[in-house]
């Protein structure tokens, strides 16, 4: 038995001493694009994100939806893995088929659906119209679309059907697959059009809408391959590996990553070693979670793309408290950011870093990003917003979106955990997060605001925010006297 000399501390046990700010830092020359795969220092990663951050392997945050706004960011998603592999792969695909300004269908009902299940999907959704099909699935023939402008449930009635309101296709403007998103633009102002659907043959393959016009023309700092497709990352795991990975790989993934709560295992170090003799260098594969150096360094030595680094701290986790395994994220992230260093000087190749679970708040985003983390992955961020896929609900009036840990029973993810097949005891817990809207809106404030922290510290890019920030930890008294003298006139929702 040892025990480690220092404590376990988290991010919000430190604050950043502001450095010199020159004219040089201006928010137009802050860059926060990182290396998400590793490379050799000098050399360009072979896949950067310009805004670093990156879902959670999560049932109730990454889905096709979500992946694709995060990717029109900047950052990328990581499609869940608790799911077949051919749902997992079709995922993947749905994000790499999506052409800018082309949307994936949020609600598909049938033309006998009660319009007030309608209503009922629509105001969970942030699309705002359906689209009609035979048998109600997006596969179905396309039979109309409807909106909540298309009937009102005290006049119509919520039993009615949806067919009875919907606007029906033959009397609709509709444009081939095939068409560009100018061509779609030219139909929607040429015909006054609030929505566009797209046809594959019989089926919808998605749609245009006129609101999106402007954001279309706004997304310069998009993650794309290329190809000019959106980038979309997909977790495994070191059990169905041989045949999940394949069909990712076959359906455009462009990162993968290994999804368990402890990566310090042999299984990871096989796993990696199968992709590694399978597909040389051409499928990168992150790898974790991990919270000391040794761990990093095993995995680094395997041949990870990135390690991703924490245990313990996510917002649904109750890992410490059913296993006792984890160490504060800051105590974690410092000890391997000395590692990755340390290995980088050794081997001439950096191995990006993953701060994962537990950030609170931005100013918790940026002090793993001075302490060294090259990217960082959130949950309970993206659950609250509109394109997470969880289910928005109403209670004593606010707006919550449900989120539940991959180690709950509600996710019965028992690989992620060890447990063999079937959940003995839970890891996390099943509840609601307050809604907090657009992830366009949200991830630029969050932007916004590391920009300004890094302008305060006099840096311009993360490289530079690393090497220069100065932190100091913060007291007990300190917590204290945060916060204790003014009574707050409502609860912030901002983040
Ligand atoms: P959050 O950003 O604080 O919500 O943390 C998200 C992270 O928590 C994920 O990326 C996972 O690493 C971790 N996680 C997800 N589900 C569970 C769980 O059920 N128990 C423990 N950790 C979890």
């Amino acid at each position: 038995m040892k025990i480690l000399p220092e404590i376990s501390r988290t991010l919000s046990e430190y604050l950043l001493i502001p450095g010199l700010t020159t004219e040089d830092c201006t928010p137009d020359t802050v860059d926060l694009g990182t290396a998400l795969v590793r490379h050799r220092i000098g050399e360009e990663s072979g896949v950067r994100i310009a805004t670093p951050l990156v879902s959670a392997i999560m049932q109730a945050v990454s889905s096709p939806e979500l992946a694709v706004a995060l990717a029109q960011v900047g950052g990328l998603a990581f499609i869940h893995q608790n799911q077949p592999v051919e749902e997992q792969a079709a995922d993947v695909r749905a994000v790499k088929r999506h052409k800018a300004g082309f949307r994936t269908i949020e609600v598909t009902v049938g033309p006998d659906t009660p319009l007030g299940e309608v209503a009922r999907q629509l105001s969970a959704t942030e699309q705002g119209v359906a689209v009609v099909t035979r048998s109600g699935d997006t596969e179905g023939a396309f039979l109309g679309i409807i909106s909540l402008d298309d009937f009102h449930l005290e006049r119509h009635g919520a039993h009615e059907s949806a067919g009875s309101r919907m606007r029906g296709r033959a009397g609709l403007v509709t444009a081939p697959v095939t068409a560009s998103l100018s061509e779609a633009n030219e139909l929607i102002w040429e015909h006054h059009l609030d929505v566009l659907p797209v046809l594959d043959g019989d089926r919808v393959a998605s749609l245009v809408l006129k609101r999106d016009y402007q954001a279309h023309k706004t997304y310069h700092r998009a993650s794309v391959d290329g190809e000019k497709r959106l980038r979309v990352g997909a977790g495994i795991n070191s059990r169905d590996f041989k045949d999940r990975v394949p069909a990712l790989v076959e359906a455009g993934a462009d990162v993968l990553c290994l999804d368990s709560s402890d990566g310090y295992s042999v299984y990871q170090a096989k796993t990696l070693e199968f992709v590694r003799e399978t597909y040389g260098d051409a499928v990168s594969v992150g790898a974790g979670n991990v919270v000391d150096g040794r761990a990093f360094r095993y995995l680094a030595d395997a041949g990870a793309a990135f390690v991703k680094v924490g245990i313990g701290g996510g917002a649904i986790c109750t890992t410490r408290a059913q296993k006792g395994i984890g160490r504060g994220q800051a105590s974690a992230l410092l000890d391997v950011v000395e590692a990755r260093d340390a290995y980088a000087r050794e081997t001439g190749v950096h191995v990006p870093l993953c701060c994962d679970g537990g950030l609170l708040n931005d100013s918790h985003m940026a002090m793993a990003l001075a302490m060294g983390a090259d990217f960082i992955m959130l949950g309970r961020y993206f659950a609250r917003l509109d394109e997470s896929p969880s289910p928005k609900v109403q209670i004593d009036g606010q707006w919550y979106k449900e989120y539940w840990g991959e180690g709950s029973q509600r996710a019965q993810n028992a690989a992620r955990y060890g447990q063999g097949g079937r959940m003995v005891f839970e890891e996390g817990v099943d509840g609601f997060v307050p809604y907090a809207g657009s992830l366009y809106d949200n991830v630029e404030r969050t932007r916004a605001k590391l920009t300004s922290t890094m302008i305060s510290c006099g840096s311009t890019n993360l490289r530079d925010f690393h090497r220069d920030a100065v932190l100091v930890p913060v007291s007990a008294e300190s917590f204290k006297q945060t916060g204790a003298e003014v009574q707050l006139r409502r609860p912030t929702a901002d983040h």
